[in-house]
């Protein structure tokens, strides 16, 4: 390559690369999948009567894998500010043994879960390709919240936390935080969702969580049945 196109390359990259401002996944990559071997048993009565479960708190590759299997975009297409904090992604738990994540500006997707023992759960898209793995209750109070690492289908170690209500108190957090931590998972990767702007819907789950941060069009433009690339995504629990 001659000198002249060596520096009109370089201005090409450092032009796309102005433009990108979407979901980098290798800024999540965490940790690959480690055994997880201090599982405790939820109570699967009480879990059996959940109609909706909020998620405060996940592992930012959880939430990255989220936004990319449930709008079906590129990591690239999906802007930070509609992930971070703005997702308003949230379970509907359906009780015929799938539960759909609502969110990232109304969008959903249907995911059939698996437990196989009260302390341990596979996870997949009800239909078609997307977000696996497998997931391991290592927390729970059995009445508001249950923590889950995450071993995703590809390998990653993720986790996540769902809740019953929208924000567990402080306290509660911090207990979960400590945990994710003595399991290895690092704070610089921890995600969340706030509910503060949100619409979920009552236990019917009529109306749609709304984004606080309704995405450009643009950035974000749906391609229908479009659900593959590199980083195909999605669920929990
Ligand atoms: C949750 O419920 C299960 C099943 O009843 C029980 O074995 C477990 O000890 C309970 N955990 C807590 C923290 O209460
Ligand atoms: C991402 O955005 C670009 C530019 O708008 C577009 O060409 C591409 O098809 C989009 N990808 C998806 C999966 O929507
Ligand atoms: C999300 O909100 C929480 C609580 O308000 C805040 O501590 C955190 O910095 C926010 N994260 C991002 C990425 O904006
Ligand atoms: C499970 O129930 C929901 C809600 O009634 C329904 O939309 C969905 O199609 C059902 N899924 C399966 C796999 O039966």
């Amino acid at each position: 390559m001659g000198l002249p196109k060596l520096i009109l390359a370089s201005i090409a990259i450092l032009f796309l690369g102005g433009y990108t401002n979407g979901i980098d996944m290798e800024s999540a990559r965490e940790r690959s999948c480690f055994w997880i071997g201090n599982t405790v048993p939820v109570d699967m009565d009480w879990v059996d009567s959940i109609d909706t479960l909020y998620y405060p708190a996940m592992s930012k590759m959880e939430l990255y894998r989220a936004a990319v299997d449930i709008t079906g975009e590129d990591p690239e297409n999906i802007s930070e500010d509609s992930v971070h904090n703005n997702s308003c992604f949230y379970w509907k738990i359906h009780h015929n043994g799938t539960m759909r994540g609502r969110g990232f500006g109304g969008e959903s997707k249907e995911y059939k879960t698996t437990f196989d023992r009260p302390n341990k759960f596979d996870f997949r898209p009800a239909e078609g390709e997307g977000y696996s793995g497998t997931a391991y209750v290592t927390l729970t109070d059995n009445s508001t919240f249950i923590f889950t690492p995450i071993c995703t289908d590809e390998g990653e170690m993720a986790w996540g936390v769902t809740s019953t209500v929208p924000r567990l108190p402080e306290r509660t957090m911090n207990r979960i935080y400590e945990h994710a931590k003595s399991l290895g998972f690092k704070k610089q990767y921890f995600a969340n969702v706030n509910y503060e702007n949100c619409d979920v819907g009552g236990a019917n789950g009529r109306s749609e969580a709304t984004p606080a941060t309704v995405p450009t069009p643009s950035r974000n433009r749906k391609v229908p049945g479009r659900n593959s690339g590199r980083w195909h995504a999605r669920n929990q629990y």
